[in-house]
């Protein structure tokens, strides 16, 4: 669906139009809170259930059977697509990789995508959702930030501070720009290919960003995110979603990017994301995945706090800040969910 009047409430929402109720979706929704989740998971390993498209699909639709949520995210990994770009990665449960990049040489020996070659079990597990879903649900298409996907890839796996990753942005300023554009080339076609698929939205997960300062975020990424997203724009009417978590000192100067929707973390209030974005864009965000482990009066509170931030945005999607925690209790998803819908209806530009 696009920009007409058939679009969906969550499409509605990203590019600032009025809905009858916010919409909200949960970061991380498919996986191991969900006990229909852990018991599939005990049949097939992360990896094969990503690669299947029946399975993924059905796992992409477990939240949706469960709960009201107004879009779907396809069950898959930012790290998925490395592959066939020529980097191998394993699960445990975090990605990890046997063979780090660490030089000059391996950073430009990594591939660009062809989505269709390299992942087209992605594309038919987006097409088959996308024909058992509701019309009325959207379904979010994703891929990983190209410097959330250049730490891993120099890193290896997770770190507290990716520092292997960030001196290599120093000492191999030439290889790591090459890298940065390959991988950004790649996620931009990326999306496209889902929004293709399928897919009404498409979003990509800026995990560490936050971890530059706004100078090396200026020089190495800016340029690569702009031109991926011009990329998408130019060739997909779906709107793009962009989630740079723990950037709240970036988001000045992120203003130019030509996002619909900027995904906020739960660290800064919206009003004060909004107010650094330059305004007049739709924001997403921004419940701490931690309210949903107080009382259920308090995790409405909490929510009502988010809807209030949100009352003077174009337009605002809810969803957590960050993704939701494994040991989250279902039953307080959908007390979040039901409450989200009975509530909004009387926010400020909604009508
Ligand atoms: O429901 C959804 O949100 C869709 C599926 C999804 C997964 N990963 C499934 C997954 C999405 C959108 C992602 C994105 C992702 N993956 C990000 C960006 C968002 C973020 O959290 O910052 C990152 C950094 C990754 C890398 C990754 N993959 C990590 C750090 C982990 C371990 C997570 C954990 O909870 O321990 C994974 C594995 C992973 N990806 C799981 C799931 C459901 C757990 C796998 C399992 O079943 O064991």
């Amino acid at each position: 669906m696009n920009g007409s009047d058939n679009a969906t409430v969550f499409e509605r929402a990203a590019r600032g139009r009025p809905v009858p109720h916010t919409p909200i979706w949960i970061m991380r929704q498919a996986g191991r809170y969900l006990p229909e989740y852990r018991q599939l998971r005990r049949t097939v390993d992360f990896l094969t259930a990503t690669r299947i498209p029946e399975i993924a699909a059905r796992i992409t639709l477990q939240p949706m059977q469960r709960f009201d949520m107004d879009a779907a995210i396809l069950f898959s990994d930012i790290m998925t697509p490395l592959d066939p770009m020529g980097v191998e990665v394993e699960f445990a449960p975090g990605p990890v990789l046997p063979e780090p990049v660490r030089t000059s040489e391996a950073a430009r020996a990594v591939r660009e995508l062809v989505p269709e070659e390299g992942v087209p079990f992605v594309l038919e597990a987006i097409r088959a959702v996308r024909s058992e879903l509701r019309p009325e649900s959207a379904l979010i298409g994703f891929a990983g930030a190209p410097f959330t996907l250049f730490c891993y890839l120099i890193e290896g796996g997770g770190s507290k501070d990716f520092m292997t990753a960030r001196s290599f942005l120093r000492r191999e300023p030439e290889a790591s720009r090459a890298l940065l554009d390959t991988l950004g080339r790649s996620m931009a076609r990326y999306l496209v290919a889902q929004a293709e698929a399928g897919a009404n939205a498409v979003m990509l997960f800026d995990s560490w960003i936050g971890m530059l300062g706004p100078d090396s975020y200026r020089r190495f990424i800016h340029p690569v995110l702009t031109r991926a997203f011009k990329t998408v724009r130019g060739a997909t009417d779906c709107p793009i979603i962009y989630f740079p978590n723990r950037g709240g000192p970036l988001l000045r100067s992120m203003r130019g990017l030509d996002v619909d929707v900027t995904a906020i973390d739960w660290t800064l209030p919206l009003s004060r994301a909004d107010a650094l974005l330059g305004g007049g864009r739709s924001l997403q965000g921004n419940l701490d995945p931690a309210e949903l482990f107080g009382p259920p009066d308090a995790l409405r509170a909490a929510a009502d706090a988010v809807l209030a931030e949100a009352a003077g945005l174009a337009g605002h999607i809810f969803s957590l800040g960050h993704g939701i925690d494994r040991r989250t209790d279902p039953d307080q998803v959908a007390r979040l969910v039901d409450h989200v819908h009975e509530r909004s209806p009387a926010g400020a530009g909604q009508t």
